[in-house]
């Protein structure tokens, strides 16, 4: 059984592995910046821990395939800091910040090729594609919805949920099913660790979420506060504004729609909202309920127990993390 540090550690020597062209250096040099930038390659590591749960083993073309689903989830990120106006990403000025919005724009896109070129390299590329072409649009829908959704003064937890669901699980969900397609894995196995991973990946942007308020931005590597200060609808804004009474709610509306407040004091106001909602518990209370709904969809899986306990504990860990 390989584990997250083995398999980490042979993703990051791929990534190593790959090479692009020197010129043009504005395209390139960019793409190489933002892989070799660090990250948690939390959806290949999970690709091939469900390979290596039914084959057993992991071939170079799981291992490639894999690449390509990071290499997907670095262009959405590419893309997603032009669309948030983020400056700092795994520590380090963004690629829009770097080099400006025409440079993420087109490194980006060159970087989704490449992801592309990565999963067609697998033998039964047409089935994986399949998956991979669903995710893609989702996240596209998702993007969408999120931008949106900066712009409504409110949001039902409905149209979170499904707007976390596209943006960000339905990648891990097509990176755990990829992983079981080409290791050959019966159907009804597919679903059920694409159901897995789905419940994950909404109970990993939650946390996400949770991070961007409560985090330390040198840890996260990202800037908290973030989220306030673009208007985002995030399980926090959403729980606290179902949870409080009217006249309440509509003070916290208010303060989210202001401008006039420095970005730290808007923030330090937004907290003691959520406190008084107690959004925090209620977005935990929901982890934990996701966290059992993705642990039975694994139970299911048509495999012996004890095979699953790395995907348990890559579960366990995703919830924990605090970054
Ligand atoms: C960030 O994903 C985007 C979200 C879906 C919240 P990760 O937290 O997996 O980012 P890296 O790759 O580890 O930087
Ligand atoms: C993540 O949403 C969704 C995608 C990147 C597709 P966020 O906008 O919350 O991700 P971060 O926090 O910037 O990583
Ligand atoms: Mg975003
Ligand atoms: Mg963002
Ligand atoms: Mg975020």
């Amino acid at each position: 059984m390989h584990t997250f540090s083995s398999l980490s550690e042979r993703i990051a020597r791929a990534i190593d592995g790959l090479s692009f062209p020197q010129s043009p250096a504005l395209l390139y040099q960019p793409m190489r910046y933002a892989l070799l930038s660090g990250g948690k390659r939390i959806r290949p590591a999970l690709l091939l821990m469900c390979t290596d749960l039914f084959l057993q083993k992991i071939e170079q073309e799981h291992v490639d395939v894999s690449l390509g689903v990071e290499l997907f989830h670095c262009f959405t990120l590419i893309h997603d800091d032009i669309m948030d106006k983020a400056d700092l990403r795994r520590g380090q000025p963004t690629v829009v910040k770097k080099w400006g919005v025409n440079t993420a724009v087109l490194s980006g896109d060159a970087m989704l090729i490449e992801a592309y070129k990565l999963v067609c390299r697998a033998t039964d590329a047409s089935a994986l594609l399949r998956v991979f072409n669903h995710a893609a649009t989702d996240v596209c829908e998702g993007q969408q919805l999120d931008v949106d959704f900066e712009q409504q003064p409110s949001i039902t937890e409905e149209q979170y949920f499904i707007m976390v669901g596209k943006k960000t699980a339905a990648l891990l969900a097509a990176a755990a099913a990829m992983g079981a397609l080409a290791a050959g894995a019966p159907d009804t196995d597919v679903q059920r660790l694409y159901g897995f991973a789905r419940c994950l990946g909404v109970a990993f942007q939650l946390r996400d979420d949770y991070l961007d308020v409560y985090s330390d931005t040198g840890e996260f590597g990202k800037a908290t506060g973030g989220d306030i200060a673009a208007g985002k609808k995030t399980f926090l804004f959403v729980a606290t504004a179902e949870a409080l009474a009217e006249q309440e709610r509509d003070e916290f509306l208010q303060l989210m729609r202001s401008s006039h407040l420095s970005p730290d004091a808007k923030v330090e106001r937004v907290k003691a909202f959520y406190d008084k909602a107690r959004a925090v518990q209620r977005l935990k209370e929901v982890e934990n309920s996701l966290f059992a709904a993705a642990m039975q969809n694994l139970a299911m899986v048509s495999v012996p127990q004890e095979r699953k306990l790395l995907l348990e504990s890559l579960a366990q860990e995703l919830l924990q993390r605090t970054k």
